[in-house]
């Protein structure tokens, strides 16, 4: 590598994003790139010209390891859908024009599905107009729903924390005494797909029996007949944790969040923002069975909760990242990288890459046979797919008895404005 490599991210943010920055800067370096530049807010500020040079804020080795261990995007993130290449060339035109400025020999963009799009459209433009540029995405989203890998770096992390803060929950939930009983539920992102809501399961073992049901998004949702199957568990139990996707929706397609008072934001791929699940149907609950409920929305926890990450998903995030670059310096373009699992016991887990266009704008779900009890619980596959990901800590570095972080470049410029 002779030139320079520009790194961008984007989508949701997860625990384990930055590390896979991480990997990209430290393998960039190591292959011989001059220069590594870090776009700000991914495609969307690089139209703007922000980017920064990262050795400017990757000076020590405690620097980079602080990278990995700081939650959410570092560099700031976006969900900007570039418009189809025949519908506005202008914009390609303009992006190429600051890559060759910056005389960019890679471009990594770290992201989900969304942001794959943004790969396949890029690397497509480089092929028309022979430009030697080369375009590589690496995986990322807490969704865990890219094609053709076997998991995604961030979901790991965040499964990890489902599973932890379902099992103080469901402690919790046996503490105080209602007269008609308790009722906890517990609403998870994921959008369309299940798999962080299936690590719900997780909680499960031989000291919690895990939550009382588990729904997902694969599934239609049933108002009625959820009422009916948590007023039965109440005759036997005082308390019933459930664990719902933020992305249930009713036979009719509608969401359940949309029945209550949702929010009306859509973002750039026409995703609507899904919140208010948990609380509709506290609500609901409550008043059909006059119990005392309690909604709890994990919301942005259980993508940030770098305090709480697996030392595989931390150590893997790390590795696509190192590999993005090696791909992008051995001639490929139009990639992403995978995820590959080798075995599952010992855990053991490669990398390949895989064209772009097959894995842009796609959705893998839970597949059904892995959804059980008429579509309430997650089957013992679900959990030994999951498990490896979730092993093994990472240490924060602890200053003051809270964990450090390195300071992103927009606090950084933003800290002295509001006084
Ligand atoms: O795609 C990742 C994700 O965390 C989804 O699970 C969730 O629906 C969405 O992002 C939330 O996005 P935002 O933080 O923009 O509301």
């Amino acid at each position: 590598m002779k030139r320079n490599v520009i790194v961008g991210q984007s989508g949701g943010p997860t625990a384990a994003i930055n590390s896979s920055l991480a990997g990209v800067y430290r393998t960039a370096k190591d292959r011989g790139a001059n220069k590594v530049y870090g776009m700000l807010h991914g495609v969307q500020g690089l139209l703007e010209e922000k980017y920064i040079d990262l050795s400017d804020h990757i000076k020590t080795e405690l620097d980079a390891e602080l990278l990995k261990r700081t939650p959410a995007a570092f560099l700031g993130s976006c969900r900007y859908k570039l418009p189809e290449i025949h519908e506005d060339r202008d914009v390609y035109d303009k992006i190429f024009a600051i890559l060759d400025k910056l005389d960019i020999e890679a471009f990594i963009y770290i992201g989900g599905n969304d942001s794959m799009d943004t790969i396949k459209k890029l690397s497509d433009y480089a092929i028309i107009t022979g430009h030697p540029t080369r375009f590589i995405g690496c995986p990322k989203t807490i969704d865990n729903d890219l094609a053709l890998t076997d998991h995604t770096p961030g979901y790991g992390s965040a499964a990890k924390y489902i599973g932890t803060s379902m099992k103080e929950i469901i402690r919790d939930s046996f503490c105080l005494e209602y007269s008609n009983g308790l009722v906890t539920i517990v609403e998870i992102m994921g959008r369309n797909a299940g798999w962080l809501t299936g690590a719900a399961a997780l909680a499960q073992g031989e000291d919690c029996e895990g939550p009382d049901m588990i729904y997902l998004p694969e599934h239609s949702f049933d108002l009625v007949k959820f009422r009916d199957k948590v007023q039965k568990i109440l005759e036997k139990k005082t308390s019933v944790v459930v664990a719902i996707s933020e992305g249930i929706c009713t036979e009719d397609g509608r969401y359940v969040c949309e029945l209550g008072n949702s929010v009306d934001f859509v973002d750039a791929f026409g995703h609507k923002q899904l919140s208010g699940t948990a609380a509709y149907l506290a609500n609901y609950i409550a008043g059909e069975l006059g119990c005392k409920t309690r909604a709890i929305e994990l919301s942005t926890l259980q993508r940030a909760a770098s305090h709480a990450a697996s030392r595989v998903d931390i150590l893997e995030a790390y590795q696509v990242g190192g590999a993005a670059v090696k791909a992008a310096d051995e001639g490929d373009s139009g990639k992403m990288v995978v995820l590959q699992r080798l075995s599952d016991d010992p855990y053991q887990c490669g990398t390949e890459v895989k064209d772009v266009h097959k894995i842009a704008n796609d959705e893998k779900l839970v597949p059904p046979e892995w959804v059980i009890n008429g579509g309430t619980y997650v089957s013992s596959d679900f959990i030994s797919y999951v498990r490896p990901l979730i092993q093994g800590d990472v240490s924060p570095v602890m200053v003051d008895g809270i964990p450090r972080h390195l300071y992103t470049p927009r606090e950084l410029s933003e800290r002295h404005k509001v006084n």
